[in-house]
C-alpha cells in the first residue's frame, strides 16, 4: 500500500511558502510565458505537414487538438488554484493519485519537456542556418545537424542547437525574474511577427485552393490533429511556476486558459490563410512553411521578418520548457525521490541553479546528436498521458477532497475531464507502435530507478502518520 503514499496537501501549501523561491510572477507574465511555452516549432514548421496529411481542413485539425488541450486545461486550472505549488502534475498527483504514479508522471515529464526543449532546438538551428545562409554564413557540414538527420550527408554535431540549449539554460539558472523580462519582451516579438503575416496574408488568400476542403478525408484530419497537437503543447510550464506566482489561486488559471485561448485563434487564422494563399500541396518537403506562404505572394521582405520571428519564437519555447523541467525536478527532489543537490537553491539567483545546468547539459547533448523526427512523437505521447492522467486525478480529488479550497472549478465535472481523457487517448491511438515502444522503455527504466532508489529515500518513507494510503 505504500506504493499510493498520498502527500499532505495542506501540509504542502504550507511549506510552498518556506521554499526559497522568490514571488514576483503575475497573470501577464503567466499569459506570456504560456504562448511563449505554445508557440513554436508547431506553427512555424510542422504546419506544412498538417497541411499535406489533412488539406485546408487543417484549421479542422488545429481545433480538435485544441479541444483536448482546452478540456485538459480545465482540469489542470482546477488542480493548479487548488495545489498551487511547484512541480505542475506530479505534485497534485502526489497529492491524490499516490507517490507510484507521481514518480511516473515526473518521469514522464522530464522526457517530455527535456526533449522538447532538445527538439525546439534543432528546429530553431535549421531557421538560424537559413537565416544565416542569407547573409552567406555557412557553417562546416559536419558541425550543422545530428548524425544521420540528413540522408547522405556526413553530420556529426548540431552545433547551433547545442549552443542556444547552453544559452537558454544560462538565462534560467540566473533567475526568473529576468528570464520572464526577456520571455516578454521575445513573445511580444513572437506574436507581432504572427499578426504581420496575418495581415500581410489575408490579402492574398485565394478561396479557390480551399476546395476541396477536406482532400483526404476525416482520417486525414484526425492524423493531422495528432500532429498538430505539438504546437499546442507547454500551457501546463504555466503550472510549474506556481510557487513563483504572487496570487496563484487566480492567476494561474488565467495563465492557463488565457495563453491556450490567444494561440488557438492565431492558429486556425493562421492556417487559413496559409491553405487559402498556397495550394496545399506545394508544402511537400519545405522546411519554411509559413515563410514560404509570403514568398509565393511575393512579399519577400515580410518572409525575412516572419524567419527571424520564428528564431524569436522559438528561444521563448526553450527558455519556458527549460524553466519547466527544472522545477519538476526541484519538486522531486524536495520530496527525496531525486538526490537532494537538485533542490538545491542558489544564494544569490535564488533558482534551483545546479539542477538547472544538470538537465540544461545533458539536452543539449541530446539536441545534438539526436534528429528531430526521433524526438518528435515521444513528446507527444508523453504529453497525451500526463493529460490523461490529471483528468482522472480532478475526479479523485473531487471525491476525496471535496471540501479542498478551489479558486477555479473546472465545469461539467465528470463531463469535462472524461472527453478529456477521450480525446487524449483517441489522439494517442493515431500515433505509431515504435513510439509506444520506446514510451514504455522509458517508463520501465522509470520503475527500476523508483524501487532501486526513489522509495527508499523519499522523505514520506518512514513519515508514519503524515501519509494517507489509499486506493
Ligand atoms: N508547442 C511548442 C511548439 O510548437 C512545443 O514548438
Amino acid at each position: 500500500m505504500s506504493l499510493f503514499r498520498t502527500k499532505d496537501i495542506d501540509a504542502m501549501l504550507v511549506n510552498s511558502h518556506v521554499g526559497g523561491l522568490k514571488k514576483v510572477l503575475g497573470p501577464v507574465d503567466l499569459v506570456l510565458m504560456g504562448i511563449g511555452a505554445i508557440i513554436g516549432t508547431g506553427i512555424f514548421v510542422l504546419t506544412g505537414t498538417g497541411a499535406l496529411t489533412a488539406g485546408p481542413a487543417l484549421t479542422i485539425s488545429f481545433v480538435i487538438a485544441a479541444m483536448a488541450c482546452g478540456f485538459a486545461a480545465l482540469c489542470y486550472a482546477e488542480f493548479a488554484s487548488a495545489i498551487p505549488v511547484s512541480g505542475s502534475i506530479y505534485t497534485y498527483s502526489y497529492a491524490t493519485l499516490g507517490e507510484i504514479i507521481a514518480w511516473m508522471i515526473g518521469w514522464d515529464l522530464l522526457l517530455e519537456y527535456g526533449l522538447a526543449t532538445s527538439a525546439v532546438s534543432v528546429g530553431w538551428s535549421g531557421y538560424f542556418q537559413s537565416l544565416a545562409a542569407g547573409f552567406g554564413l555557412h557553417l562546416p557540414t559536419a558541425l550543422t545537424a545530428a548524425p544521420g538527420a540528413v540522408p547522405g550527408v556526413q553530420t556529426l554535431f548540431n552545433l547551433p542547437a547545442f549552443l542556444i540549449m547552453l544559452i537558454t539554460t544560462w538565462v534560467v539558472s540566473c533567475g526568473v525574474r529576468e528570464s520572464a523580462r526577456l520571455n516578454n519582451v521575445m513573445v511580444a516579438i513572437k506574436i507581432a511577427v504572427v499578426v504581420l503575416f496575418i495581415a500581410v496574408g489575408v490579402w492574398h488568400v485565394k478561396p479557390a485552393n480551399w476546395q476541396p476542403f477536406a482532400p483526404f478525408g476525416v482520417s486525414g484530419i484526425f492524423n493531422a490533429a495528432a500532429l498538430v497537437f505539438f504546437a499546442f503543447i507547454g500551457f501546463d510550464a504555466v503550472t510549474s511556476a506556481a510557487e513563483e506566482v504572487r496570487n496563484p489561486r487566480r492567476d494561474l488559471p488565467v495563465g492557463i486558459i488565457g495563453s491556450l485561448t490567444v494561440c488557438t485563434v492565431l492558429y486556425v487564422i493562421v492556417a487559413a490563410i496559409m491553405t487559402g494563399v498556397v495550394p496545399f500541396a506545394k508544402f511537400a518537403g519545405v522546411d519554411h512553411p509559413v515563410s514560404l506562404v509570403l514568398q509565393y505572394a511575393g512579399q519577400n521582405w515580410v518572409a525575412g521578418f516572419v524567419d527571424l520571428g520564428a528564431i524569436v519564437g522559438m528561444t521563448t519555447v526553450i527558455l519556458v520548457m527549460t524553466f519547466g523541467q527544472t522545477r519538476v525536478i526541484f519538486a522531486m527532489s524536495r520530496d527525496g525521490l531525486l538526490p537532494a543537490k537538485l533542490s538545491s537553491v542558489h544564494p544569490v539567483h535564488a533558482t534551483p541553479f545546479f539542477a538547472t545546468w544538470t538537465v540544461g547539459i545533458v539536452f543539449a547533448m541530446i539536441a545534438a546528436f539526436v534528429p528531430l523526427n526521433v524526438l518528435a512523437e515521444l513528446i507527444n505521447i508523453g504529453t497525451l498521458s500526463a493529460f490523461t492522467l490529471i483528468s482522472i486525478a480532478v475526479l479523485v480529488l473531487r471525491r476525496t477532497r471535496p471540501e479542498l479550497q478551489r479558486a477555479f472549478r473546472c465545469p461539467g465535472v465528470p463531463v469535462v475531464p472524461l472527453l478529456s481523457v477521450g480525446f487524449c487517448l483517441f489522439l494517442m491511438a493515431h500515433l505509431q507502435a515504435l513510439t509506444w515502444i520506446a514510451f514504455l522503455t522509458w517508463l520501465a527504466i522509470g520503475l527500476s530507478v523508483y524501487f532501486l532508489y526513489a522509495r527508499r529515500n523519499a522523505v514520506l518513507h518512514g513519515a508514519a502518520g503524515s501519509t494517507r494510503d489509499h486506493l
